[in-house]
């Protein structure tokens, strides 16, 4: 399609997520700073540029004043931004209550907080209830700066009930809705309280998207089971209503609805061309000279794996006495969701599991792990990734994983290798070229480290273009525009379907 100035038409994308691209820090009345959030989902929107986007979102913060949000209304929508402000209560309820306490483990497989099983049990529904609420302000905003023809995409677990209340305002609104988690198996949607209103309202869209073949089969299983309603090979039907299931990743190559998701694998190759970045490529090496970096990147999460992955490291270390002057585990953890008991918990568990072993290996000059708490900025991430001998994505659990990704794009000069969780999404598209573990299994990984630190320069060459074929080939952008064109063709055949 062309405009009638010639320039190709650019449909009208509404993003909706929990969190905006950019997280905003009050500096003053009516100044605000903006920085990049950290996150799959934002990494993965990022790339994606052949739209009118617009995002909507909370910025990460408590704004309670006018003054506030006028003025970060202004400085976001210079990012095409548009804000949800959501007061502190709605925040503790909805934000660390019912989306992290509570559906962010239990869709990961790691059940309620042990310590406060019982009081999460009691909180259920007036967190819910405050889950519903903060999804109807999303809603809200979005019938605020809808235009008819746009498309509505919403992302992620903390907005499960916003299909219904969009839906229920505009039934003629195109809404699709992606998971950036695992769906979990029925048996464990099951437990919710709110599982089936939670069902209903995400079938409410037009489409719906996730990861993996499995989680979408888990979803329609469940839509069967707690619904009673059955599965199709197109997804779910409901009273002569299709709700369109797809998956990014499926096995067996089923074509129709394919969507790979992916990174902007571009940007990360052109950023290692960057003078600052090669003249810290040089610092690093100059700086492990004589030893092999291992990296861990990392939101400081439970699902992540990181004590297990560094206890493996431990292992690695007490079994080959002869690697260990030899080489270094680099664990850079950006902190999240920090008014979180249980992220709290994992902060102090990680910090002496590494100061421990740090004590144990570690002499008057090296130390075997250097953990970094913190958030490094994309050029100092390009040049880690470019030096890095053996990336460590150990995550108990996890949707994707586009740090996989994004080390895979950064080392077309060094072939370095990726052990990667069986229970990583990515372990589906990178697993040929990877190292697959058990993250449970300590034994194995540390293995899996002695066998990556000394496999041979052919095999490596050979497992790298495995994967960087994949990541290179199956772009954030690429993902976009199928999931909008499968999104838009799914209303057009329910239009011609009902006009029948
Ligand atoms: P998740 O969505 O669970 O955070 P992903 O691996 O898919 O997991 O995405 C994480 C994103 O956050 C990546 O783009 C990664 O570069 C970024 N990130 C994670 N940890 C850090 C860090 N310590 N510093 C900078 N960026 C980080
Ligand atoms: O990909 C999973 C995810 O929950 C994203 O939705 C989110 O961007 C990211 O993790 C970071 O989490 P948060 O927004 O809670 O900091």
């Amino acid at each position: 399609c062309e405009r009638q100035d010639g320039r190709p038409f650019r449909q009208r994308l509404l993003v909706v997520a929990n969190r905006l691209p950019v997280s905003a820090v009050r500096r003053g009345e009516d100044s605000w700073s903006l920085e990049i959030s950290a996150g799959g989902l934002v990494t993965a929107l990022l790339g994606v540029k052949e739209f009118e986007t617009r995002w909507i979102g909370w910025a990460g913060v408590n704004v309670p004043d006018e003054i506030g949000q006028k003025a970060l209304t202004k400085a976001l929508a210079e990012k095409w931004c548009i804000p949800v402000f959501l007061d502190e209560e709605i925040v503790h309820q909805y934000y660390n209550g019912y989306c992290n306490n509570i559906l962010w483990p239990l869709f990961h497989y790691l059940g309620l907080p042990q310590e406060d099983r019982l009081a999460t049990t009691r909180s259920f529904q007036s967190q819910f209830a405050a889950y519903k609420k903060a999804n109807q302000m999303f809603a809200d905003v979005v019938n605020m700066h809808y235009e008819e023809g746009d498309v509505v995409w919403c992302h992620d677990y903390h907005l499960m009930y916003l299909p219904e209340c969009l839906k229920n305002h505009n039934n003629n609104m195109k809404v699709g809705w992606f998971l950036h988690t695992p769906f979990p198996s029925s048996e464990i949607h099951r437990t919710l309280p709110s599982r089936s209103e939670l069902l209903r309202s995400v079938l409410a869209a037009d489409l719906v998207g996730f990861h993996t073949y499995d989680y979408a089969r888990h979803f329609v299983s469940a839509c069967t089971r707690i619904l009673g309603i059955e599965g199709t090979p197109e997804g779910v039907e409901d009273q002569g209503r299709l709700t369109r299931v797809a998956a990014s990743l499926w096995f067996f190559n089923c074509l129709r609805h394919q969507f790979p998701i992916g990174i902007d694998s571009l940007r990360f190759q052109n950023a290692l061309l960057v003078p600052q970045v090669q003249e810290h490529i040089k610092e690093l090496k100059e700086r492990f000279s004589g030893r092999k970096v291992m990296l861990g990147v990392d939101r400081l999460d439970m699902i992540k794996g990181i004590p297990q992955k560094i206890l493996a490291f431990e292992k690695f270390l007490e079994e080959n006495p002869n690697w260990r002057d030899k080489v270094v585990l680099l664990q850079i953890a950006v902190p999240t969701r920090t008014d979180v008991p249980e992220y709290q918990k994992l902060t102090s568990q990680v910090h002496e599991i590494v100061g421990r072993i740090n004590g144990r290996f570690g002499s008057l000059t090296a130390v075997p792990i250097h953990h970094l708490d913190r958030s490094l900025d994309f050029h100092a991430l390009c040049a880690l990734y470019a030096v890095t001998d053996v990336a460590l994505v150990t995550s108990l659990r996890d949707g994707m994983n586009l740090v996989s990704y994004e080390f895979v794009a950064c080392q077309e000069a060094k072939k370095g290798v990726l052990i990667l969780s069986e229970f990583a999404g990515a372990a589906q598209s990178l697993g040929a070229g990877a190292i697959l573990v058990n993250p449970w299994n300590i034994t194995e990984v540390a293995a899996s480290i002695a066998q990556a630190l000394n496999m041979s320069a052919e095999e490596r060459e050979k497992r790298h273009q495995h994967n960087f074929h994949h990541v290179t080939k199956h772009t954030a952008q690429e993902w976009a525009e199928m999931f909008v064109s499968e999104l838009n063709d799914t209303v057009v055949e329910a239009q011609l379907r009902t006009s029948k």
